[in-house]
């Protein structure tokens, strides 16, 4: 069947209010041409992030009233921790209120100066984790990954050879672990091998070097194996993640992806000192380690809802309708990252208004007119997020590409709400050659994305 049906009905609604293009032009002008800056109410179908938006189900509404707040043994942690153990077979779980705890906590342990983290690529929170401490991040992704039209199985690879020469020039004693994550937020959501993650793992075991999985969309990264890696055709989803894991010595997990919840994360490892160690600072900076800064009905629903993403009918419909969005727009002729990964779509904004230059941010300047066109909110991933300008030169250092991310939450847009996403792409692509670039008027010390203001050329 071509259809891709939702394997739900829908229980409860949240209205979407409609605003007219003249009120969309003023919100824009207000908010200094930052979607950031916009409120919710005045947005119309919100693709900004895929993290903490996913619809709950009625199974995990009904955990949040049973949810046991005890402050120390709750019920609910117990059934996490049991959740969290069958799945990943690791023996420390640690709950954390979301996924940057458990990288804070990690690199405060394992990270510090002179120390290097290796990663097929980190995440924009785990790099700041790992630079905070003191120590470098290191991306090392596959070449092909960074092709945006090549089509490939899996683009989110860790460059194996660059892997073993980095660990064989700098040993155990300066890389404290290697990280890979599942799938490559990084780079466009692309997936990562059985292959890849076996191959590393024992790299990593040869070296003596511990090795993690930045777990956040774990399930989605088990369904891509098992629709494209030979092998794997005829395992589960738990199957397949279980093995994921037991290639890891543990991993920090960010419930608001793959856990189906609005907040929630956890570590989880093997080595007994190093759960000693965390659980310690967890105490000072999250809290007790049976509830890690969060309630028991949010436990609750996390351990739910790691039950519910290793649903087959889900991750079909759930990888179907993010890859059914990028076919349309890529039939429109527009660049897109491909192929489609496994949380959204990326265009490639620089291809899109190629006479945009870097500077004059294309990728911004496209974000704001969806927008204009028909309240979607998007996220500029390119020179407003990664360009600098170098203070003594006063030379503008663009980002490697120019992107703009669809990221779809989780069971609450339907196949009519992306075919409007689609038509009003189809609008903006017509006029690309009048849509003008912006200036930044304020650019604010850290995580400029956030909070930059611009004016319209
Ligand atoms: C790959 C990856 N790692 C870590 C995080 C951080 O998780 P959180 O937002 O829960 O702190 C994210 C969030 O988007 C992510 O995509």
């Amino acid at each position: 069947m071509k259809t891709i049906i939702e394997p739900f009905k829908i229980k409860s609604v949240e209205p979407l209010r409609f605003t007219s293009r003249e009120e969309r032009e003023a919100i824009l002008k207000e908010a200094g041409y930052n979607l950031f800056n916009i409120q919710a109410d005045d947005v119309l179908i919100d693709l900004l992030t895929d993290s903490g938006t996913a619809a709950m189900s009625a199974h995990q509404w009904g955990g949040m009233i049973e949810g046991d707040e005890a402050y120390a043994g709750s019920k609910s942690f117990s059934r996490l921790e049991k959740t969290v153990k069958g799945l990943t077979g690791f023996r420390h779980i640690i709950p954390t209120h979301q996924g940057r705890a458990a990288e804070k906590i990690l690199f405060n342990i394992v990270g510090g100066q002179d120390k290097i983290v290796p990663n097929n690529t980190h995440f924009d929170t785990t790099r700041a984790n790992v630079e905070i401490s003191g120590a470098e991040a290191v991306d090392l992704p596959v070449p092909e990954g960074l092709n945006p039209t090549l089509i490939a199985d899996f683009k989110g690879n860790m460059d194996l050879d660059a892997l073993e020469s980095l660990l064989q020039r700098k040993g155990p004693e300066q890389i404290p672990l290697v990280m890979l994550t599942v799938t490559n937020n990084a780079n466009a959501g692309q997936p990562v091998s059985m292959d890849n993650i076996r191959k590393t793992a024992q790299l990593c075991r040869a070296h003596g070097i511990p090795f993690f999985l930045d777990a956040c969309r774990f399930a989605e990264n088990a369904y891509f194996i098992k629709i494209r890696e030979p092998g794997y055709e005829k395992k589960s989803i738990r199957e397949i993640a279980r093995e994921m894991f037991s290639y890891a010595d543990g991993c920090t997990m960010s419930g608001k992806k793959d856990g189906l919840v609005n907040m929630g994360g956890f570590l989880a490892v093997n080595d007994d000192q190093l759960a000693r160690r965390a659980r310690n600072i967890l105490i000072v900076t999250e809290g007790f380690p049976t509830y890690g800064g969060l309630a028991g009905h949010d436990l609750e629903a996390f351990a739910r809802g790691l039950d519910e993403v290793l649903e087959e009918d889900y991750l079909t419909y759930r990888i179907r309708s993010v890859s059914y969005l990028g076919k349309q727009i890529d039939q429109l002729g527009a660049p897109i990252f491909q192929p489609p990964g496994g949380h959204a779509i990326y265009i490639d904004a620089k291809a899109f208004l190629s006479h945009i230059p870097p500077h004059q941010y294309p990728g911004q300047a496209l974000a704001c007119e969806l927008y204009l066109c028909g309240g979607i909110r998007a996220c500029e991933i390119g020179s407003v997020m990664f360009g600098k300008t170098d203070s003594k030169s006063g030379e503008f250092e663009p980002a490697r590409l120019e992107m703009v991310r669809l990221a779809i939450p989780r069971r609450v847009y339907t196949q009519s709400h992306m075919d409007f996403v689609v038509e009003c792409i189809e609008a903006v692509f017509r006029k690309r050659d009048k849509i003008k670039g912006l200036h930044m008027v304020y650019e604010p010390p850290v995580l400029r994305h956030f909070t930059a203001q611009f004016e319209s050329l």
